[in-house]
């Protein structure tokens, strides 16, 4: 559906990361899969994120459409092209500035685990540029009517463009209220913000900065990832001490689950597995061995779990060591990748350590392991204290990989409990456990163990999860529906 008529028609993106590009959590599958999903109803989007090493080469076609002497303490210049292919291709800009970004590590940590010092001013960079874009259009003369900035790293896009009285409207995405951009009120002058934006209350928090809260109130309209987390948000225990800002723009708020790219993740055609759908299901037996294969796990009697995860308190993975012992007495088995908090993984490798061949665990990033990991897992587990959206719960139900999911955020929007009268209506999807600690894990765990043993029940759960429509197009006419109220 072509957008006739609504005004509105040219959308920045701003994010710190963006699939196919770099990724280091579910904001790059979303900054990437947003957009694309917008354009093919008519929207004319561009993403911008920085050039971090290695990325330039990476996109088809560069042309230069903007430069500048003196980005925050160095030359800065911006190549346009296409990133991914058709028809999940990225229109992307990207911010070539050395002295930012192109350095070893990772967007965010060095190579010593630790933020880059310089991170509030790296991406306020990103952030003033998008806005400079907003006010000078770029060589090719395109400029945005709305700009949609992704997390803290994009927030003071929001507060450049009210600032400096740019006319251009702005949506703010939280995807994860944890990270708020926070950093000491004697760099004010470094971000390039006038000295009113602090006294007037957007950019003070506590006596610091806070660039996340500062863009949650320039921002025309805010939105988050579920709408769950859009509620939670309004509580002291979610919203992790901006609860008042949040309620202070309720009104401004909304949230809108997250789709997932149905093309990438489609166990029909995924070449990196041995394809299904609902009707073959019978042919998970065999990504389920070849899975064991991958990860050395010798003989799995009961559902053969795996999480995909970033390792830190928020994804509760600290919770497996203490319940294992029940899982695997059960007949369980465990499959888990995971990069992040070396003390996550040292507790990890011990339980691998007592139960070899039951219990494995792979540390790093790797893009093509998850799809096998839910091609062949039985269940796949986010036990997350808190968690706005989650995909892998997503991912687990295309792939036939039976969700236990604590009660939280998008996982309790996603995963449909297998309680009596789900079941006996063919509805339930997984396991949806309230309590979030060791009792409620292994709760749930045994729970997804008696589903197990009633093949004819777990299949059906399995064959609903299939079914779900997870892909964009109701999320992204919900955006649509956004952008051009906002247009009005
Ligand atoms: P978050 O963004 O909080 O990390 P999400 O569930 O939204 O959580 O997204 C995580 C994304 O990162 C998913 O696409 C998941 O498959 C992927 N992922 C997480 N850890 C790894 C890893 N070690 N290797 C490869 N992909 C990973
Ligand atoms: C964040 C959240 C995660 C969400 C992702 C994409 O990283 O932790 O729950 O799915 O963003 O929106």
């Amino acid at each position: 559906m072509m957008v006739e008529a609504a005004g509105l028609r040219r959308v920045l993106s701003v994010a710190s990361e963006c699939v196919p590009l770099i990724k280091t959590g579910g904001l790059a599958d979303i900054a990437g899969a947003l957009p694309s999903a917008m354009a093919a109803q008519g929207w004319d989007m561009r993403v911008l994120m920085p050039a971090y090493p290695g990325m330039l080469d990476r996109i088809a076609e560069a042309a230069e459409v903007w430069s500048h002497p003196d980005l925050f303490g160095g030359p800065a210049r911006i190549l346009a092209g296409m990133a991914g292919t058709a028809p999940a291709e990225v229109p992307m800009l990207l911010l070539d500035a050395p002295h930012l970004f192109d350095r070893p590590g990772g967007p965010y940590l060095g190579t010593d685990g630790r933020d880059h010092p310089d991170n509030p001013e790296r991406f306020a960079a990103l952030s003033w540029v998008a806005a400079e874009i907003a006010a000078e259009g770029l060589s090719d003369g395109w400029r945005p009517e709305l700009v949609h900035a992704h997390d803290w790293q994009g927030a003071l896009a929001p507060v450049y463009l009210r600032y400096r009285g740019i006319a251009c409207a702005s949506v703010l995405t939280i995807h994860n209220i944890a990270f708020q951009g926070l950093t000491g009120a004697h760099r004010l002058h470094g971000l390039r913000l006038p000295e009113q934006a602090f006294w007037d209350g957007t950019l003070e928090y506590y006596g610091q900065i806070s660039m996340l809260k500062a863009g949650l109130i320039a921002a025309d309209r805010i939105t988050t990832v579920s709408p769950n987390y859009a509620r939670e948000l309004l509580r002291p225990d979610f919203g992790m001490g901006l609860e008042g800002v949040i309620a202070s723009r309720a009104g401004a708020m909304v949230g809108i689950l997250n789709g997932i790219d149905t093309q990438v993740w489609n166990p029909e055609a995924d070449p990196r597995i041995i394809p299904f759908n609902a009707r073959t299901l019978k042919l998970k037996a065999q990504n389920r061995d070849r899975l064991r294969e991958d990860f050395g796990l010798t003989h799995v009697p009961g559902p053969l779990a795996v999480v995909v995860s970033r390792m830190s308190w928020q994804k509760g993975l600290d919770l497996l060591p203490e319940v294992v012992d029940g899982f695997v007495a059960r007949g369980g088995g465990l499959a888990v990748l995971g990069a992040g908090d070396a003390a996550i993984s040292v507790a990890l490798a011990g339980v691998v350590a007592r139960y070899p061949g039951r219990v494995a665990l792979r540390t790093g990033y790797d893009e093509t392991l998850p799809h096998r990991m839910f091609a062949g897992g039985d269940a796949v587990l986010v036990p997350s204290r808190f968690e706005p959206c989650g995909l892998t719960q997503m991912y687990g139900l295309r792939y036939g990989a039976v969700p236990v999911v604590s009660a939280v955020g998008g996982l309790a929007d996603t995963v449909i409990h297998a309680n009596r009268v789900a079941l006996d209506a063919g509805c339930a999807t997984g396991v949806v456990f309230p309590q979030v600690d060791a009792t409620g894990l292994s709760q749930a765990l045994d729970q997804l163990c008696d589903l197990y043993a009633e093949p004819a029940v777990f299949r059906a759960m399995q064959r609903a999860g299939m079914k779900q429509d997870m892909g964009w197009r109701r999320s992204a006419a919900a955006y649509a529906r956004l952008y051009e109220d906002i247009a009005r």
